[in-house]
């Protein structure tokens, strides 16, 4: 099974969240390849648009093997943290939770202490967190189920991280026993496959070519139906 994660990062005003929805409801519903791949367990598609936009999404994960998650998580419990989403406020709107991406760690200046942080509070409140690390230098706490290694040098740069040096990079990780291993970096519907046909390539995180359904859906058509 193999996970395809689309991050919306800062992206979509309410209305255009409410055309992707319906768009990829649409094609998604009419995808013969794609049926297929979700009936045989195959993929699992993941949603991930700004706690802001976390209500809007919830049809989709009334679609089969289709989840919502969100871009980041308190590391904080509830309490006086005027402007935090926490665990409890995501139950019931995120499955998921993707924690330490650059983007947070270079702008909001979450560091390994707090994605550990982060990671615990999500566990606590049953939602599974997708630990993003920028290389081996990032730690990724014990028990943590879903990695996706993101290059810097790659994400929105169209510069993707050829497949085996994304495998040298694994190896170089200290990656807990059972964890999903993904990458993320300017994946497009052309290059998905060469990653996907990998297996030691549990999925993919896809950034820009996740905020228009039709390419997204190219990606989700890329796993393998063997
Ligand atoms: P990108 O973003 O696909 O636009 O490079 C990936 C990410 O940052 O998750």
């Amino acid at each position: 099974m193999k996970y395809i994660i689309g991050n919306w990062k800062a992206n979509k005003s309410v209305d255009e969240v409410g055309k992707w929805v319906t768009e990829f409801t649409e094609a998604y519903q009419s995808d013969t390849q794609v049926q297929s791949l979700i009936n045989s367990n195959l993929v699992r598609i993941i949603v991930c648009p700004s706690f802001a936009h976390l209500s809007l999404v919830q049809p989709l994960s009334s679609l089969q093997g289709i989840s919502v998650g969100s871009q980041s998580i308190s590391a904080q419990k509830p309490g006086s943290h005027t402007g935090e989403v926490t665990g409890e406020h995501l139950q019931g709107l995120a499955e998921f939770a993707i924690i330490g991406h650059s983007e947070r760690r270079a702008e909001a200046h979450e560091d390994d202490q707090i994605a550990a942080e982060q990671v615990k509070r999500a566990q606590e409140s049953s939602i599974t967190p997708i630990l993003c690390i920028r290389g081996q230098e990032d730690q990724i706490p014990s028990g943590t189920p879903i990695v996706a290694f993101e290059p810097v040098s790659a994400i929105g740069t169209g510069s993707n991280m050829p497949v085996d040096e994304v495998l040298d990079q694994k190896n170089q990780c200290a990656l807990p026993d059972e964890a999903a291993f993904l990458y993320g970096g300017s994946v497009k519907p052309d290059t998905a496959g060469t990653y996907l046909q990998s297996s030691e390539i549990d999925g993919l995180l896809i950034g820009g070519a996740s905020l228009d359904p039709a390419s997204f859906l190219a990606i989700v058509r890329t796993v393998s139906s063997s």
